[in-house]
């Protein structure tokens, strides 16, 4: 069985240059964890990667991954699990987002978004599960969104990439888990990164760092699902049971 629980861990993943998933790989080098970095940005993963080693990452390498692109997903995940000599975790943290507005405009930005958030992320975490599997088990940690829990006015085909992911990844969970697979879905609420610059901010509006210390705590637990930062999950119980009639009339 691989290690789950510990800190140490050999952790392969993919969106570790910016936003939530630097915070999250900070926290993991610091706390002496070996990371092997997937990306499109080879540049980018340079640069990531001597900032990881100074936090004190056991080791840090990189190697080419897009998600556009899902011929590269075995490769990048073989060679994340050759140099680090196994697998103990596998985070996505890679994602995009568009407006509903920018969306509903442009039917090949559309395609690519629901490509990106859901059919290639599925693919990913599909050859992902595999390698972990087929050690015995370990965590797979995915950022999908409090946007995948209610059809909601502004975000209904982001929303909707994001639904189909949580369901797979729950999917997942009920399947493998008593196989040692440990499932995590992250559903962030509104956070402050490059992805949401320039967009209103909600109230409960949170920082990376501390999603990335919920998100730590919940892969340590083991827990199935958190949501981040803490009041999204109490906003979203209650969002979850408004009634149609109710939603068909807010704007949230
Ligand atoms: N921010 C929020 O409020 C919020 C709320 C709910 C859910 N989420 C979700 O949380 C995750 C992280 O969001 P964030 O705000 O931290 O985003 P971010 O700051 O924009 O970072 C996105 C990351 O994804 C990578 N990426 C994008 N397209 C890629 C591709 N084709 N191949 C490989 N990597 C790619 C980027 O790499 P590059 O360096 O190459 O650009 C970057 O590392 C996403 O799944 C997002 O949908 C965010």
């Amino acid at each position: 069985m691989s290690r789950a629980h510990t800190s140490g861990q050999k952790v392969a993943f993919l969106g570790a240059t910016r936003g939530m998933g630097r915070a999250l790989a900070r926290q993991m080098a610091e706390r002496g964890d070996a990371l092997f970095l997937l990306g499109r940005d080879d540049e980018e993963l340079a640069r990531s990667a001597s900032d990881l080693e100074a936090r004190g990452a056991e080791s840090v390498e990189h190697a080419h991954c897009d998600l556009e692109d899902p011929t590269s997903f075995g490769p990048a995940l073989d060679a994340a699990t050759e140099a680090l000599g196994g697998l103990d975790t596998v985070v996505v943290t890679a994602g995009i987002f568009a407006t509903q507005q920018a969306l509903e405009e442009d039917s090949e930005l559309l395609a690519r978004l629901l490509r990106v958030d859901f059919t290639h992320s599925v693919l990913f975490c599909e050859q992902a599960r595999r390698r972990l599997l087929a050690q015995g088990g370990g965590n797979l940690c995915v950022f999908s969104s409090v946007a995948g829990d209610r059809g909601r006015k502004p975000i209904v085909l982001y929303g909707a990439s994001k639904a189909g992911l949580s369901r797979y990844l729950e999917g997942l969970d009920h399947r493998y888990r008593a196989e040692g697979l440990r499932v995590l879905t992250v559903k962030p609420g509104f956070v402050r990164t490059g992805m949401t610059a320039g967009l209103p901010e909600p109230p409960f509006a949170g920082d990376p760092e501390d999603v990335a210390r919920s998100v730590l705590k919940a892969m340590d637990r083991g827990d199935a699902v958190v949501y981040a930062p803490a009041p999204w999950r109490a906003v979203m119980a209650v969002i979850r049971h408004l009634p149609r009639a109710v939603m068909r009339r807010v704007e949230f």
